[in-house]
């Protein structure tokens, strides 16, 4: 199977691309395109660069130009839910995006016309990471991710997306790329590791742990492709 495995910065998909070890490169549409052959299938690996405009981009770019048949999302996110801390694995079942707002023509946030308030992750690709979970006794949770062309570090702005999409964890790209996905009927999976609690630390959190916890997600992502059959 032909995989795309994206992040949105370059610090999400090094921990893969050194497991890997040798790719080729392809340069396009100022991005970068990491082709390699791992466990059966063939990858193409990227990171956007942040936000849903570069994300959908580089999805697009993907299923388009490189033809991949699935997408695994592999980074880090702020925590609402307050069960999550630091270095935890949640996927999101569906995600929403939080800065989506027509609500003066009476739409839900969220929500535009012809288009649905939360997009639905794969669930196949969802079940691959509960066994790749159990079999290597990892806790994985499962919950809504919101995206949004915000870094939260704000616990009032956290509350609202908390009670308004039922949000258990915030990022900038996964939502975005659900919507390019879903458009091309391509299976999609986004697995986030806890950097910080989208709190007044967020900042320095983020700093401190982007590393290990995208290395976290990655190595994760990594046990999926070679759990995927073809
Ligand atoms: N990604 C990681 N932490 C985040 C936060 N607090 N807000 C938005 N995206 C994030």
């Amino acid at each position: 199977m032909k995989i795309g495995i994206l992040g949105a910065m370059r610090e999400e998909i090094t921990p893969i691309l050194q497991l890997i070890g040798e790719y080729e490169t392809v340069e396009h549409g100022k991005n970068i395109y990491y082709l390699a052959k791992y466990s059966n299938h063939e990858l193409v690996i990227a990171y956007s660069k942040i936000g849903k405009v570069f994300a959908s981009m580089t999805a697009t770019t993907m299923i388009e130009k490189f033809g991949v048949e699935a997408i695994l999302f592999s980074g880090v996110a702020g925590a609402i839910n307050p069960r999550l801390k630091i270095g935890d694995l949640i996927f999101a079942t569906k995600l929403a995006q939080h800065d989506l707002d027509i609500t003066a023509f009476g739409h839900p946030y969220g929500y535009v016309p012809e288009g649905a308030v939360f997009v639905e992750t794969d669930k196949r690709l969802n079940q691959i990471a509960d066994e790749v979970a159990r079999k290597s006794g990892m806790r994985i949770g499962r919950g809504v991710i919101a995206t949004g062309d915000q870094f939260i570090a704000d616990p009032e702005r956290k509350k609202w997306i908390r009670e308004t999409f039922q949000a258990d964890a915030i990022e900038m790209e996964g939502a975005s790329v659900g919507v390019v996905c879903d458009s091309f009927n391509i299976p999609f999976f986004v697995l986030r590791a806890i950097s910080d609690s989208a709190d007044g630390n967020a900042g320095e959190d983020f700093d401190s742990f982007l590393d290990k916890s995208a290395r976290i997600s990655g190595y994760f992502i990594m046990d999926m492709v070679e759990a995927i059959e073809d």
